[in-house]
């Protein structure tokens, strides 16, 4: 039986570590070929290209700083020149830096909002005009039912980016779906040790944090489905319905 991706090529932006690489290899295993974008990874993008041939599909590694626009601004293009076309984006890679109201700065807000909203709307505007049609998944974050008073900058610019995967369901239908994953307590941030999640476990509904597998199932749903188009999906083990209400805030 053909698998739900066969024949389509997607494009899954940091996928060489964490939640980028568990929906890359979930893709392959539906079928689909797989760029992996990557910046500072390329070993790790190089493995998650050996591990996607493993499962005889096509996979590739593409390089791209976010905060470069010389380097995004051509990534849509080389993505289609290497595999042929493109029928899906996955918007996933972001930076995530502590800051609170009393010390954020204009050029913190404008890396944040640069590389996890602005970037990610360019490589939708160069998806549509290179593809024509397709699918989109923006990794978004639970929290935006919220605020985080820990990470402003990275709160504002995932609301801005929360928006703009709306607004560009509404400008790019009927030929191009998007859609939206928010993320909850998945994993510790880059760098931080697993108690960090243990610790903040107890905020979530459900008593326990998420993997990043949870998260490519909510992907493969998205990219699987034919009539759905500007949905976000909070998959956080209900942590959104207590911080919609204005509820505890561990992180501050
Ligand atoms: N982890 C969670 O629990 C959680 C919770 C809520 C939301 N999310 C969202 O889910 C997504 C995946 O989360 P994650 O924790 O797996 O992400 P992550 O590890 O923090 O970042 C993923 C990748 O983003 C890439 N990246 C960062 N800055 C870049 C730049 N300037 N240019 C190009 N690439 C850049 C990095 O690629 P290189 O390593 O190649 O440089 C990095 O490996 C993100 O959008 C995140 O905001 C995650």
């Amino acid at each position: 039986m053909a698998k739900a991706l066969e024949g389509k090529v997607a494009l899954v932006t940091g996928a060489g570590k964490r939640i980028g690489r568990a929906i890359a290899l979930a893709i392959g295993d539906e079928g689909g070929d797989v760029i992996v974008h990557y910046r500072d990874s390329f070993e790790e993008a190089e493995a998650v290209v050996a591990a996607l041939k493993e499962k005889n599909v096509r996979s590739w590694a593409l390089k791209a700083d976010l905060e470069k626009p010389e380097e995004y601004s051509t990534l849509i293009k080389r993505a289609v020149d290497s595999a042929g076309r493109l029928d899906i984006l996955v918007n996933n890679a972001s930076i995530f830096q502590k800051d609170t109201l009393k010390d954020v700065t204009l050029e913190s807000l404008k890396r944040h909002i640069e590389v996890n909203a602005w970037a990610p709307f360019s490589l939708i505007r160069d998806f549509a005009r290179f593809s024509g049609r397709g699918k989109v998944v923006n990794l978004i974050d639970a929290r935006v039912h919220g605020y985080d008073w820990a990470h402003v900058a990275y709160i504002l610019s995932k609301h801005v980016l929360n928006e703009l995967t709306k607004m560009s369901a509404i400008e790019f239908a009927p030929d191009i779906m998007i859609n939206g994953v928010s993320p909850g307590l998945i994993l510790p941030p880059p760098g931080a040790e697993h108690g960090y999640i243990d610790r903040l476990k107890g905020t979530v509904p459900l008593k326990r944090h998420g993997s990043p597998a949870d998260i490519a199932d909510a992907v493969l749903y998205l990219l699987k489905s034919d009539f759905l188009t500007g949905t976000i999906i909070d998959v956080d083990g209900g942590r959104h319905l207590i911080e919609y209400q204005g509820g505890p805030h561990t992180d501050k």
